[in-house]
C-alpha cells in the first residue's frame, strides 16, 4: 500500500478516523521537540507565545479555508458536537424563544432531544415518508406560522450515509450540525446563522468542536447556562475560557495546512466526488451490495451498503479487516456496513475496497446463511 509504512491499512471508520499519513509523521517527527521549545507542544502551556501563534494561525487557515466572512466568530470549544446540541439553545433560546429542528436520521434527532430539554423546541421530518428510499424532500420555511429563533438540521447524517447538498431557503436563521461533512465541499458560511463540527473526522483528532457563529446571533436572549457551553465567554477568552485540547488543535492545525498546500476545497471537493461516484458506482452494478439512499442524497463521505443478510455483511467486515480494510462495519443503530470517505483516504483506499467487493462477490454470492 503506497505511503503507509507501519500504519499498514485502510480505515474507513466513520470516527475518529483516518488522518493524513504525511500529517502524522510530521507530528511523529516533532513530538518530543515542538518548534525547538525543547519539549512536546502537549507540555507547553496554552498561554504560551508558541502555542498561542499556533491557535491564531489555526483561525486564519480555517477562514481561509472555508472563506468566512469577518462577520462570523471561529471558536474551538469543548465537549464535542453533543455538547453544542445544549449550547445552541442554551445561547439562543432565553426569553421563550422558539426553534424548528428538521431531521433526516439518527444525530438531527438526536440534537432535537438534547435541545427539547430546554426550550421550545418542534422537530419536523423531512424524509419523503412515501419513497422506498431514504430521500430528502427540500423543506418550504417560508409559511412558518412562528417566530422561530433559528432552524436546525444535519446536512450529512453519518449513521444514515444521507446528505443534503442544496441550500435550505430560511427566513430565520439555519444552525447546521456539519460534523461529517465540514471541509469536504464548499460550504456558503453567509447562508448559516452557526454552523458547528467535532474535531474528529475532516478536522483531525478528537477533542474539540469548531463553531462558527454569526456576530449578531450572541445578542439573543439566553438561558441560565454553564460557562463552558456560553459564546460569548468563548469569543471573548478566544476560546481558552478553559484550558483548550492543545494536542487536538496542534493536529488540526497541521491538517489545515496539508488542505491549503493540496489546493484547498477546490482541489478536496473534486477528489470526494470521484471516490464517492467511484464506490456508488460499483454498488449499483453489483449483484451483491445495494444501498437504500436516493441518489440525490447519497453522503460523499459516508457511504452505506449491505447484502441484505447480516451474517454476509459481518462476514464482509470481518474479512475485509484481515485484508487490511478496516472500520466497515455498520454503525450498531443501523446494521449493514459503512465505508468513510473523509479527506485523508486516498483514491487508492476506495480502489482496494472495490478489489475486495469484487473478490467477495465472486467467492460468496452463492453462499447462504
Ligand atoms: C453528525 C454528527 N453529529 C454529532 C456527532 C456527535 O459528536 P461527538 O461524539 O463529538 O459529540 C457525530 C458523531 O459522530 C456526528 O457524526
Amino acid at each position: 500500500m503506497e505511503n503507509k509504512q507501519q500504519n499498514t491499512t485502510y480505515n474507513f471508520t466513520a470516527g475518529p478516523a483516518m488522518l493524513p499519513v504525511e500529517v502524522m509523521q510530521q507530528a511523529q517527527k516533532e513530538f518530543l521537540n515542538w518548534q525547538s521549545e525543547g519539549a512536546s507542544v502537549m507540555e507547553i502551556s496554552h498561554r504560551s507565545k508558541g502555542f498561542i501563534s499556533l491557535m491564531q494561525l489555526a483561525r486564519h487557515n480555517i477562514r481561509q479555508l472555508l472563506d468566512i466572512p469577518n462577520n462570523y466568530h471561529v471558536l474551538f470549544m469543548q465537549g464535542g458536537a453533543r455538547a453544542q446540541f445544549a449550547a445552541i439553545a442554551h445561547n439562543f433560546l432565553g426569553d421563550n424563544g422558539k426553534a424548528l429542528y428538521l431531521t433526516s436520521g439518527y444525530w438531527s434527532e438526536m440534537a432535537a432531544k438534547e435541545a427539547a430539554q430546554f426550550g421550545d423546541v418542534k422537530t419536523r421530518s423531512i424524509l419523503d415518508e412515501h419513497s422506498s428510499n431514504k430521500k430528502i424532500i427540500m423543506p418550504d420555511l417560508s409559511q412558518e406560522a412562528q417566530d422561530l429563533r433559528y432552524v436546525h438540521y444535519c446536512p450529512n447524517e453519518t449513521l444514515d450515509g444521507l446528505a443534503l447538498f442544496e441550500n435550505i431557503e430560511s427566513p430565520y436563521p439555519l444552525c447546521a450540525d456539519m460534523t461529517s461533512c465540514i471541509l469536504s465541499r464548499h460550504t456558503p458560511i453567509n447562508r448559516y446563522g452557526l454552523i458547528y463540527a467535532s474535531s474528529q473526522k475532516n478536522i483531525g483528532a478528537a477533542g474539540f468542536c469548531l463553531v462558527i457563529v454569526r456576530e449578531d446571533l450572541l445578542s439573543l436572549p439566553r438561558l441560565p447556562m454553564a460557562s463552558v457551553l456560553d459564546y460569548r465567554l468563548a469569543v471573548e477568552y478566544e476560546s481558552m475560557y478553559s484550558t483548550p485540547c492543545t494536542y487536538s488543535l496542534y493536529l488540526a492545525s497541521l491538517i489545515f495546512e496539508w488542505l491549503l498546500d493540496k489546493g484547498g476545497l477546490d482541489a478536496v471537493q473534486d477528489i470526494n466526488h470521484k471516490k464517492a461516484d467511484k464506490l456508488y458506482q460499483f454498488i449499483d452494478a453489483s449483484p451483491l451490495f445495494h444501498n437504500t439512499i436516493a441518489t440525490e442524497n447519497r453522503s460523499h463521505t459516508n457511504v452505506t451498503f449491505t447484502t441484505g443478510d447480516a451474517k454476509q455483511d459481518e462476514r464482509f467486515y470481518i474479512n475485509a479487516a484481515h485484508s487490511g480494510l478496516i472500520g466497515l462495519q455498520g454503525h450498531k443503530m443501523q446494521g449493514g456496513l459503512r465505508a468513510s470517505l473523509y479527506n485523508a483516504m486516498p483514491e487508492a483506499g476506495v480502489d482496494a475496497l472495490i478489489q475486495f467487493m469484487q473478490e467477495f462477490t465472486e467467492t460468496y454470492q452463492s453462499v447462504s446463511n
